[in-house]
């Protein structure tokens, strides 16, 4: 479609993505490439609407209405930022994407895959990430990095089983897509981590 990449970052809350995506977002500007930084739910005026209404702990939902906002977020999200930015040849670096919907609603919640491999299907068809980079670490260290920061939204809120179900679909989602999902240790101290994320960024886009 075009010559600019799509690279999402993953992983369970407290997992140190935002960190992570910042440092990537200069890594790949000092390498030249013109960078978008969005994310999900949001990225766009109405999916940020969205975002507040799904993360918003006075409210609560149906899991499938969970699913259907999460969809309509990125279908929005596609449309106005990410083939845009793509068909310019810019690079696109999201902090979340589909794979998220798999860990959390369908992991998390419990909701039918097939239901989300249909949404898939409709919202983006066959586009994918060029990567995904999975930032793993255990609930334990998930939960005790998110309890410092600021008050708990209504995923945050969560109970320790509702993240291990997340993390197990993630680390499934690992193994169904080895080429495209990348694991990162990120209980590792954070120079590691970025060296992690380096060497897997110069494999893939920048080796002569
Ligand atoms: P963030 O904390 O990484 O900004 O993401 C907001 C929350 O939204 C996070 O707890 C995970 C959740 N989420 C889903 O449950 N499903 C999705 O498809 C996406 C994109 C995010």
């Amino acid at each position: 479609m075009s010559q600019g990449k799509f690279i999402t970052l993953e992983g369970i809350d407290g997992a140190g993505k935002s960190t992570q995506l910042a440092w990537i977002a200069d890594f790949l500007q000092r390498r030249g490439v013109n960078v978008v930084v969005t994310r999900e739910p949001g990225g766009t005026q109405l999916g940020e609407k969205m975002r507040a209404l799904l993360l918003d702990t006075r409210l609560t939902m149906h899991p499938e209405t969970e699913v259907l906002l999460m969809f309509a977020a990125r279908r929005e999200h596609l449309d106005k930022v990410i083939f845009p930015a793509l068909a310019r040849g810019d690079w696109v670096v999201s902090d979340r994407f589909t794979d998220a919907s798999f860990a959390y609603q369908g992991g998390g919640r419990q909701v039918n895959s097939t239901k989300l491999e249909n949404l898939e299907q409709w919202v983006q068809g066959v586009f994918q990430p060029d990567l995904t980079l999975y930032f793993d670490v255990s609930v334990a260290l998930g939960q005790q990095r998110t309890a410092s920061i600021k008050p708990a939204d209504r995923f945050e809120q969560e109970q320790t089983e509702f993240f291990q179900r997340t993390r197990a679909a993630y680390l499934t989602r690992v193994e169904k897509y080895p080429e495209r999902i990348h694991l990162i240790d990120a209980s590792r101290p954070l120079q590691k981590v970025h060296e992690a994320v380096r060497d897997t960024l110069e494999i893939l886009f920048f080796q002569k």
